[in-house]
């Protein structure tokens, strides 16, 4: 008999629509993966060959649970740039954010308890809360972020967790104003309600640098910041961190230290390497350059073809628009006249923990050049009219 918690674990809707469209010959704006073209392969394959020869012994040895101590040193001199006050013993490095998320879900969730999130929100963070028995308390976003006020209510409820993703959300691409982030963050505070700021696509900012992070505006002991290297090296190193005060952050790591002992050890100090030679910075230029270009030439085919038949947002960061049809309209029954046409995007309803959303869907911009891009968009533009018929 598998145990309750599996009742709640089900494979992601977008994993398994990628799966059965993987093979097909569509133009994809489903996936949620960076573009492997721009993968530094040939540096990172010099930085392995010099990690092994010099250090090889070590880099396939088990290590500190809570990383590999110049990785962290290096990750805490990342933060304080960002705003937060950041020393190594902030700092668990993890095995991608995603597991920093588990980890503060496992450390804060008993089954039963209220988290806040965004709605729509990260659809993997919901998978992990859900394992977790969590129930939700959704709130919608608007241009600015979450809605302050509802929000506050809720704060006020005392609800066992705060999940947000101020910068370039996942799905919408909406970032929260620097105003909304400091009376969430005093309020949290107020109301003692941990916080766990989600923040993968920091450094994919295309129009100058994102507000500082919501938990360095007010000193919460349960504020909990993640961050990766996946977006901005390569998501298979699976090399993520989190940031929390001391004391938790030293919980945190007892935490990891039974779900995997540590990070890889090899991994790490390939992330280390590359950061300490001075390539991380050309290379979050080099993508944003990449990924700016791919969101501007989707933005103008959205508005050559699709103005008057749906909104979207104008992220100014990150890797998804998303889009809302006219309430009462089917982003499901779109996708399956799209597919027909041969392109694949994500329906929006199971980003919303509350089963609302089903006219919006989420687009991928970073994964398609200019003319597939184009095409793609074309086709949704005639799906759309066909629809609205
Ligand atoms: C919002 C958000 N958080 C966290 C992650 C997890 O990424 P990783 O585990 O590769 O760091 C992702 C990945 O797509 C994401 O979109």
């Amino acid at each position: 008999m598998l145990a309750r918690r599996m009742e709640r674990v089900s494979s992601s809707p977008i994993m398994d629509l990628i799966k059965t469209t993987a093979a097909g010959n569509y133009l994809s704006f489903a996936s949620g993966l960076p573009d492997a073209g721009l993968f530094p392969v040939e540096t990172l394959q010099a930085i392995a060959d010099d990690v092994l020869d010099r250090d090889g012994r070590a880099a396939l040895q088990y290590g500190p649970a809570e990383g590999f101590p110049p990785l962290r040193e290096y990750v805490a001199s990342l933060l304080r740039k960002r705003g937060l006050p950041a020393t190594p013993e902030h700092v668990l490095i993890t095995t991608g954010s995603q597991q920093a998320l588990d980890l503060a879900a496992r450390a804060l969730l008993n089954d039963g308890d209220r988290v806040l999130v965004e709605n729509p929100t990260y659809l993997a963070a919901l998978q992990a809360f859900d394992s977790f028995g969590a129930r939700y308390e959704p709130v919608p976003l608007d241009r600015e972020g979450i809605e302050v006020e509802r929000a506050g209510e809720v704060l006020q409820t005392g609800p066992h967790l705060f999940y947000t993703l101020p910068n370039f959300q996942n799905p919408t691409g909406i970032t929260m104003s620097t105003e909304r982030r400091e009376r969430l963050a005093v309020a949290a505070v107020n109301a003692r309600v941990p916080v766990l700021e989600d923040d993968a696509y920091h450094d994919l900012a295309y129009d100058g640098e994102p507000p500082r992070p919501l938990v360095s505006l007010a000193e919460n002991p349960f504020g909990v910041y993640t961050g990766t290297f996946s977006k901005v090296i390569a998501p298979g190193l699976r090399i993520g961190y989190l940031y929390a005060p001391p004391a938790l952050t030293a919980r945190l790591g007892q935490l990891k230290q039974i779900t995997d002992l540590h990070a890889g050890s090899l991994t790490q100090r390939i992330v280390f390497e590359f950061c300490a030679r001075g390539q991380l910075e050309p290379a979050i230029a080099r993508l944003r350059d990449a990924y700016r270009a791919r969101r501007d030439v989707l933005l103008d085919a959205l508005e050559q073809h699709v103005t008057g038949l749906a909104e979207w947002t104008r992220p100014r960061g990150g890797m998804f628009v998303f889009v809302r049809l006219p309430a009462g309209r089917d982003a499901g029954e779109l996708l399956r006249a799209c597919m027909e046409q041969g392109i694949v995007f994500v329906p929006g309803a199971s980003f919303h923990p509350d089963g609302s959303g089903t006219h919006t869907f989420r687009l991928n911009f970073v994964s398609l050049d200019e003319p597939r891009s184009r095409q793609g968009i074309e086709i949704l533009g005639r799906g759309l009219r066909e629809l609205a018929r």
